[in-house]
């Protein structure tokens, strides 16, 4: 069940264009809170969520997710919770909001970094996760580079200290609010050098490819229509049972999708050879004779203008790594709460409850198969 709690007291803002908050919140900790009027729209809540649910079920490395609920009161008297948009301000919507909890609690509050530098990648303990990240944003369709933190687990000097990668920022799956998946092989890459210097073919990847054939998608849905405000996605049942059809079907094509990512960037994954056949392909559905020609058309497709205005993801070339992973100052992005009191933690939230209707099929509120959830969404 995914965590509902509080939030009690603005500490600040983040930075990316959904414009973020951080908020201390009622069991003690810290969210990375997003709101239903963000700029990237309100879908991008449910997205996060839907996403954690299925990388976790890939055994992903994801942050943990919660529902936050902000108090209209907490909003009015708060500076810093408005919205920025070209044109205006606006006050952040209060109602249930997107948390991710943030990785360094208290009472520590340990900085996390949101790039490391080429040579401290080598200290990142899970890196071998990274292809099977690779997998989960194929599969999704993440139409933004993947964005990871770093969260340090000692407190080792500079170039010995040793990390931990999280995945965050998947508002952009299922490309963000449009709900379809474009299949473009720029996006859901991790643009480091070193990030996939180990993957020697799709064999390096096999135990996400069979874990997300395996996935039970049904049981994901029914924890999506009964946990996620419906509000997030306009109370569109449909829609959402959709959404899964697709990820479902999508299943066989991520063995051909990564091999078409290899082939446009292939000086990503210097140890993959290009082989004709490979036994892990043939199990998840790769056809050799059609990856060739899509791959490098797809490499040069043009980043969506409206995400790069609200400050997305900017176009990176392989020639631009180094560049990228230096440039960005490895910097403290928390900083320890102040003692100041807003004076709000007493406000009491009418807890708002999402039911989700009955389904026609599996007993009340359960989709028993995609199947199922199908002939629901077309009714
Ligand atoms: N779980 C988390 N723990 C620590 N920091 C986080 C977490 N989630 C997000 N952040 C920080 O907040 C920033 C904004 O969050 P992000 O999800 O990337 O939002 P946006 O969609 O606005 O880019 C990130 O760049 C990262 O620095
Ligand atoms: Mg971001």
């Amino acid at each position: 069940m995914i965590p509902h709690v509080r939030a009690l007291e603005c500490i600040r803002r983040m930075c990316g264009g959904s414009q973020s908050k951080l908020m201390r919140c009622s069991d003690g900790e810290l969210y990375v809170v997003k709101f239903q009027n963000n700029p990237q729209g309100i879908r991008i809540l449910a997205n996060e969520v839907i996403a954690a649910l299925l990388a976790s079920i890939l055994r992903l490395p994801v942050g943990q997710t919660a529902i936050v609920d902000v108090h209209r009161d907490l909003i009015r008297f708060t500076d810093k919770m408005i919205i920025e948009y070209p044109e205006c301000r606006v006050p952040c919507r209060a109602g249930l909001c997107f948390g991710s909890l943030c990785e360094t609690p208290p009472p520590f509050y340990r900085a996390v970094y949101d790039f490391l530098p080429e040579e401290l990648f080598a200290n990142v303990a899970n890196v071998s996760d990274l292809p099977g990240i690779l997998v989960f944003d194929k599969w999704t369709s993440n139409m933004d580079n993947r964005q990871l933190v770093f969260v340090p687990t000692d407190d080792q000097a500079g170039p010995y200290r040793q990390y931990r990668a999280v995945m965050v920022d998947n508002g952009h799956c299922f490309n963000g609010t449009k709900w379809n998946f474009p299949d473009a092989m720029r996006w859901g890459i991790y643009f480091q050098r070193s990030a996939y210097k180990t993957v020697n073919g799709l064999e390096s990847m096999e135990p996400w490819l069979e874990r997300l054939a395996a996935a039970r998608l049904e049981d994901v849905l029914n924890r999506a229509l009964e946990e996620i405000p419906s509000e997030w996605y306009r109370c569109n049942r449909k829609a959402l049972c959709r959404l899964f059809a697709k990820l479902d079907t999508r299943r066989k094509c991520v063995g051909d999708l990564l091999i078409q990512t290899r082939r446009a960037y292939p000086e990503l994954f210097p140890a993959w050879p290009l082989r004709s056949y490979s036994h892990v392909g043939a199990r998840h559905g790769v056809e050799p004779r059609r990856i060739r020609s899509r791959a490098l058309a797809s490499r040069s497709v043009p980043p969506d203008p409206k995400r790069q205005a609200s400050g997305g993801g900017a176009v990176i070339g392989a020639d631009q790594l180094d560049a990228l992973s230096y440039a960005h100052v490895v910097g403290r992005i928390l900083h320890p709460l102040r003692d100041e009191q807003t004076g709000h933690d007493q406000v009491s939230v009418p807890r708002e409850r999402v039911v989700s209707q009955a389904a026609p099929t599996g007993g009340p509120n359960q989709v028993t198969t995609l199947d199922a959830a199908l002939k629901l969404a077309s009714n």
